[in-house]
């Protein structure tokens, strides 16, 4: 490993090529027979310090079609937490029914899963049958893993029906020295961000792009009032750059004076502090408050002057989905991608069919979605929300961060690079945007 990384560090990625691929390397894992180690613990009680594991792994097998990655780091999802958690299931359930696919499939199921949905790195290796990469290349990779077997897939890839999410869904993530990805899952690293920067956008950014801007969600346009719950977070700090980015109007929800400060820092001026204005959309677990969605609607008129959301992105889940549903505008659009506070959702349905509003499910990105959101980060028009930097041993402290909602934007992890600030090749690129790069850090 010290000598791929000493060819990296000496600007002489292609030279990767050449020597020899490690057998074993230093990944995050979860283990099998711990996936039941929480049962009994409420969510907020199962701690990811406790199931992820930094340990030695063997290199698996280069298949046709893949590429195995030197990473230099990788980012912090909450998929990781989800997978650390075994909430809602274990993800050894994905891997084991991935295994029963074919032969080459079965290396997954594993009775340890590497996880990890983000990389940036340098290929090492491309198996038969990989033209549009080499080794040597410096890439991120995005998180969608087809087959492609069936017709499903051909319009969208994400309607696969072997569809899944790399590093969740499947092992050999991104959270290690090395990673095995599908070919079809690179893409160009951007050349004014150092490692950790470019490997921290990838899930989350092109989520929020295929949800918000693509024709495959709420298509959004200029002049659209879009509310952005988390505006700060993951998902949320990709949602209101595209939203700013696009001449659309973001009304970002956060929970904190210090959240808020971000969303100036990122150009938005609609910003609602959920904490300080005491929303409570349930009066207690089974039953919602109509009269704090009618207030939460007015707060957003008052912002906007007189509009409703023409789009509302949503990914809290339960706890907001009522509200959601009701501030949208007669006509508009609730895009959501996931319900980090249940999956239950409860709402109004007369404020839906009367207002004709429409709901949207939306998952990851295909390719080209995701081609197109990394396109926007490499040409410096949507920037990276790095807040802080872990090394790899210190993963586990990192997910728990995310899992506790302490962190700001994005959380990165440097796996082989040595130390932060390393990979930039397009200094006068970088200098253009330096002060929009860092709006994030040490926050
Ligand atoms: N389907 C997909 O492809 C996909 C892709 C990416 C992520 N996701 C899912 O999307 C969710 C968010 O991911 P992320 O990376 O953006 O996470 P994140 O970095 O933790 O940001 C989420 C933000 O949402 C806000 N939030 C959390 N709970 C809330 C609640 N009960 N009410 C209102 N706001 C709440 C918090 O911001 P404030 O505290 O500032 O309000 C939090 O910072 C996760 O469940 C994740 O698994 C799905």
């Amino acid at each position: 490993m010290k000598q791929i990384l000493d060819a990296i560090l000496a600007g002489d990625s292609a030279a990767v090529g050449e020597l020899p691929v490690p057998d074993h390397y230093r990944g995050i894992t979860v283990h099998a027979d711990e996936s039941t180690m929480f049962e009994g613990l409420s969510t907020k009680e199962k701690d990811p310090r406790k199931s992820l594991h930094l340990e030695d792994v063997p290199t698996p097998e280069l298949g046709p079609g893949e590429a195995l990655v030197a990473v230099m780091a990788s980012a912090i999802n909450y998929n990781t937490v989800w997978t650390s958690i075994f909430e809602p299931v274990s993800t050894f359930a994905f891997l084991k029914r991935y295994g029963k696919l074919s032969p080459l499939t079965a290396r997954h199921d594993l009775p340890y899963h590497v996880v990890g949905s983000d990389l940036a790195g340098v290929v090492l290796r491309t198996g038969p049958g990989v033209n549009a990469w080499k080794p040597g290349d410096e890439v991120v990779a995005h998180c969608l893993s087809v087959e492609l077997e069936s017709p499903d897939g051909h319009n969208d890839t994400m309607l696969d029906s072997e569809q899944r999410i790399w590093g969740f869904e499947t092992n050999f993530g991104g959270l290690a020295e090395l990673a095995l990805v599908k070919s079809n899952q690179l893409m160009p690293k951007p050349e004014h961000l150092t490692w950790e920067e470019a490997a921290s956008p990838g899930l989350v950014n092109s989520t929020a792009y295929r949800q918000l801007v693509s024709a495959n969600g709420a298509n959004m346009k200029q002049g659209d009032v879009v509310l952005v719950w988390g505006a700060s977070g993951g998902l949320g700090s990709y949602a209101t750059q595209f939203a700013l980015n696009g001449g659309a109007i973001p009304v970002c929800v956060v929970s904190s004076p210090e959240k808020a400060e971000i969303c100036r820092a990122m150009g938005a001026e609609l910003i609602i502090d959920r904490s300080a204005e005491g929303y409570k959309f349930w009066s207690d677990e089974h039953t919602q408050d109509p009269k704090e969605w009618k207030r939460f609607g007015a707060r957003i008129r008052d912002l906007t002057g007189g509009d409703d959301p023409d789009i509302v992105f949503e990914h809290p889940g339960r706890e907001t989905f009522g509200a959601s549903v009701y501030v949208a505008r007669r006509g508009g659009t609730i895009v959501t991608c996931a319900s980090t506070s249940g999956y239950m959702h409860e709402y109004d349905n007369r404020y839906l069919w009367m207002n004709l509003k429409r709901i949207i499910g939306s998952h990851f990105a295909n390719y080209r979605e995701a081609w197109e959101a990394n396109r926007l980060i490499a040409k410096g028009m949507v920037h990276p929300t790095v807040s802080r930097v872990y090394p790899l041993e210190e993963t586990a402290q990192a997910a728990y961060d995310v899992h506790r909602n302490l962190h700001q934007g994005k959380v990165a992890v440097l796996t082989l690079a040595p130390t932060e600030g390393l990979g930039i090749s397009n200094p006068e690129l970088r200098a253009a945007h330096e002060p929009q790069i860092n709006r994030f850090r040490n926050r």
